[in-house]
């Protein structure tokens, strides 16, 4: 497979002429030549994206929620492909890739809806004979910077809302992932996006991503991705209106009253679905230590049952990781857990396979401050802390630089709600997994997570401006704060 970039309606080769590899990490072999994009590429999509603006902004918006509704339809028809692609691209295990694709067409039929909505609000004059209102317009061209994890659903949740909203779009995917990309950019072109509308440029982020962020010509930026990269975009995107979303270090709260056994479930999904690679994963468990011994022991016990293995396969719990720099960043983490003095419960190793697995890891006896306690490590790996009260929990789980998602496990009404008011973080699950938002309520952090919400509601919030309207028919001049 040779992908290229789609510039202005057409599939062309970047004018570095140079490619990149795209890897399967269960084997570590390359399944495809990627285009390397680069600032010339980006400034010929940026050119293409402002000349159909105007054009595209003014088809009338429930048109352009018709066109995301067969989008959907597509995504619908060709799931079981892509998810199987999916699997080879990035190692998932196949229900997880075809959970993303299906969230890919949950927020294009939920924001195909936003087409006949796009809410702006009236509101009484402080005047007679005058009306105030506000609309929603877009906000021009925008860059879409996207990682690795969800490589179908995270571009759709910013895509489905950027183009309702009337933008046009500059799209770059991970590395990692830009056949999904290509995949998606070919649905969106036979369900007839108008060229130039959306372009793809994959490439690396230093030069494509870099383009994109400082470009003048660029309103708004929508990143998912690390924090460093998070705080690289603010320092240069100048003015631009950007949403960040930049990962987390979420933790499970297990109550001394709690249903270990649904606890455990929850952390199990939480902590290796995806292989520990999702912003939302479970990494922190914490504790009470009046269940510390009989979790512990549910824990290593499920933990070992767990198959690791090619995502194709049926009977795979865990599938590999993305590659072997985050192969290697888990070893790192081990190391360090070992050398903090936290006990390795289960796991700590690379597997000898093929590709870029690693065991599914657990440690306790970890201490709030240590690393493998505050650092995103995104791999299987998590530890558990454990605490003599509910306050003390909140406060551990608090005591982060991050605030994306946690979860409480309880059957007390009032450490669920003390929980939901006190946790600082973007999502809370009460009985839940800290994994699996749903696409029609909003997405994202507090604190290092990033700001903005996606996917909702909120999200028309991100991708478009509000314009304020006034309406005065009283045919004399009036004056607002009471002037005469
Ligand atoms: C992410 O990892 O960036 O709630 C997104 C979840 C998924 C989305 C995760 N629906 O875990």
């Amino acid at each position: 497979m040779l992908g290229r970039l789609y510039i202005n309606g057409r599939w062309i080769s970047s004018s570095s002429r140079k490619t990149f590899d795209n890897l399967n990490p269960a084997t570590g072999k390359s399944i495809g030549k990627y285009s390397l994009g680069n600032e010339i590429d980006v400034n010929k999509a940026v050119q293409a994206s402002s000349q159909t603006l105007k054009k595209w902004k003014n088809i009338p918006t429930p048109q352009r929620g018709e066109i995301l509704l067969e989008i959907a339809r597509l995504l619908k028809k060709n799931k079981n492909r892509l998810a199987k692609l999916e699997v080879i691209e990035m190692g998932k295990v196949y229900k997880e890739a075809a959970g993303d694709v299906q969230e890919a067409i949950d927020i294009f039929e939920y924001m195909a809806g936003e087409g006949r909505r796009l809410f702006g609000i009236t509101t009484p004059s402080e005047l007679k004979n005058k009306f105030c209102m506000t609309i929603r317009q877009p906000l021009g061209v925008i860059g879409l910077i996207t990682p690795w994890n969800f490589p179908i659903a995270i571009p759709a949740w910013k895509l489905a809302p950027a183009l309702v909203c009337g933008n046009t779009v500059i799209f770059k995917p991970s590395s990692d992932t830009p056949q999904s990309a290509t995949e998606l950019v070919k649905i969106l072109e036979q369900a007839g996006i108008p060229k130039g509308v959306v372009n793809l440029v994959t490439g690396s982020g230093q030069e494509v991503g870099t383009a994109i962020v400082k470009h003048p010509k660029i309103q708004g930026i929508s990143f998912t991705g690390n924090v460093d990269t998070g705080k690289f975009i603010t320092a240069n995107a100048g003015l631009k209106k950007v949403g960040l979303e930049l990962g987390g270090k979420n933790a499970i709260i297990i109550m001394d009253d709690a249903n270990l056994d649904l606890a455990l479930e929850g952390v199990i999904w939480g902590a290796f679905g995806t292989t520990g690679q999702r912003c939302t994963a479970t990494s922190r468990v914490i504790l009470h230590n009046k269940r510390k011994s009989e979790f512990e022991e549910m824990l290593i016990k499920k933990t070992s049952t767990l198959k690791l293995g090619s995502g194709l396969k049926k009977n795979t719990d865990v599938g590999p990781l993305i590659n072997k720099a985050a192969q290697d960043k888990s070893e790192m983490y081990t190391k360090i857990g070992k050398k903090e003095k936290a006990k390795l419960l289960a796991g700590g190793e690379k597997v000898d396979l093929p590709g870029f697995f690693f065991k599914p890891t657990v440690f306790t006896n970890v201490k709030p401050s240590m690393r493998i306690a505050q650092e995103e490590i995104f791999g299987p790996i998590v530890s558990l802390i454990s605490v003599k009260n509910l306050k003390e929990a909140i406060k551990v789980c608090n005591d982060i630089k991050y605030g994306l998602s946690s979860a409480i496990y309880t059957t007390n009404i009032k450490n669920a709600f003390k929980a939901i008011e006190e946790i600082e973080a973007g999502l809370v699950y009460v009985n839940s997994s800290t994994i699996g938002a749903e696409v029609h309520l909003p997405f994202g952090g507090v604190k290092d997570t990033g700001h903005g919400r996606e996917a909702g509601p909120t999200a028309v919030e991100e991708f478009s401006e509000i314009k304020t309207i006034y309406v005065d028919y009283s045919n004399r001049l009036q004056k607002a704060q009471g002037i005469d």
